[in-house]
């Protein structure tokens, strides 16, 4: 497959390049002008460009089978940094697709994503914003998956002992899970045709606290 990834610069950005990859995928790294280039994109193509720039994007995306868009708002004093990057960044993302073809999209987007009386929301409104990005992916006609993880972690030594909760839309409230398994799931997902048109939850646990539902598979074998 050749992937393109979106905020391949950002932390679960980059990992999912480097999953990608490491499946034997053709990867083209999205990043914005400014981007700083982390080590993960090695082996991929990188192009720089504003998600503003139509023209540019749609280049981009061209001859791609998939996009997983892993933008996000980075914490600023900027309150409609949500508004531009997790609603209209999304939109922009979702009409460059369309007009090149390309059918098939992962968005990571957030656990609570439309919550309105959330702290989260302190920094200007972002789970409203994200849920509106969700939104109109939803209603884009393209074949789309959503990624609601829990609060991300860096950590990598303990990835391995953690199993993924996976919920269907709005059946988890808290938790986290490191960027290496919501990179891990955005690549099961692409992999699983009975996720497109579902919004998956993630969070994870040590081994021995066992979930409820402990693969993807087994979450879409009871949503279809
Ligand atoms: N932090 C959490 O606990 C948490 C929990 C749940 C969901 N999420 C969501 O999960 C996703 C990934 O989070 P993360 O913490 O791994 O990401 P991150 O490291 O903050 O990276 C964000 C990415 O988005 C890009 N970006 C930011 N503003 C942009 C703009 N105006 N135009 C184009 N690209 C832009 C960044 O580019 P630059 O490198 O150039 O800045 C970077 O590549 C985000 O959507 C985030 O909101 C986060």
């Amino acid at each position: 497959m050749r992937l393109a990834v979106s905020g391949a610069s950002g932390k679960t950005g980059w990992r999912v390049v480097q999953e990608a990859l490491a499946q034997g995928h053709t990867v083209r790294a999205i990043v914005r002008p400014g981007s700083a280039v982390p080590e993960g994109l090695a082996g991929a193509e990188l192009v720089r460009l504003d998600l503003g720039d139509r023209g540019a994007l749609e280049t981009a995306l061209r001859g791609c089978d998939a996009l997983v868009i892993a933008t996000g708002a980075r914490p600023s004093v900027d309150l409609a940094a949500p508004l531009k990057v997790d609603a209209f960044g999304v939109r922009s993302q979702i009409a460059a697709c369309q007009a090149v073809g390309l059918r098939r999209v992962v968005l990571v987007s957030s656990l609570l994503a439309g919550a309105w009386l959330h702290p989260l929301n302190l920094f200007g409104l972002i789970l409203v914003w994200k849920r509106l990005g969700e939104r109109w992916l939803e209603q884009s006609g393209l074949d789309w998956t959503v990624v609601r993880p829990g609060g991300l972690r860096e950590q990598e030594d303990d990835v391995a002992a953690q199993v993924v909760r996976y919920g269907p839309a709005d059946s988890q409230r808290e938790g986290s899970i490191p960027r290496r398994l919501v990179a891990r799931v955005c690549l099961e997902a692409l992999a699983a045709p009975a996720s497109i048109g579902r919004i998956v939850e993630i969070t994870s646990a040590a081994d021995a606290e066992t979930p409820a539902t402990p693969t993807l598979a087994a979450l879409l074998a009871t949503l279809s």
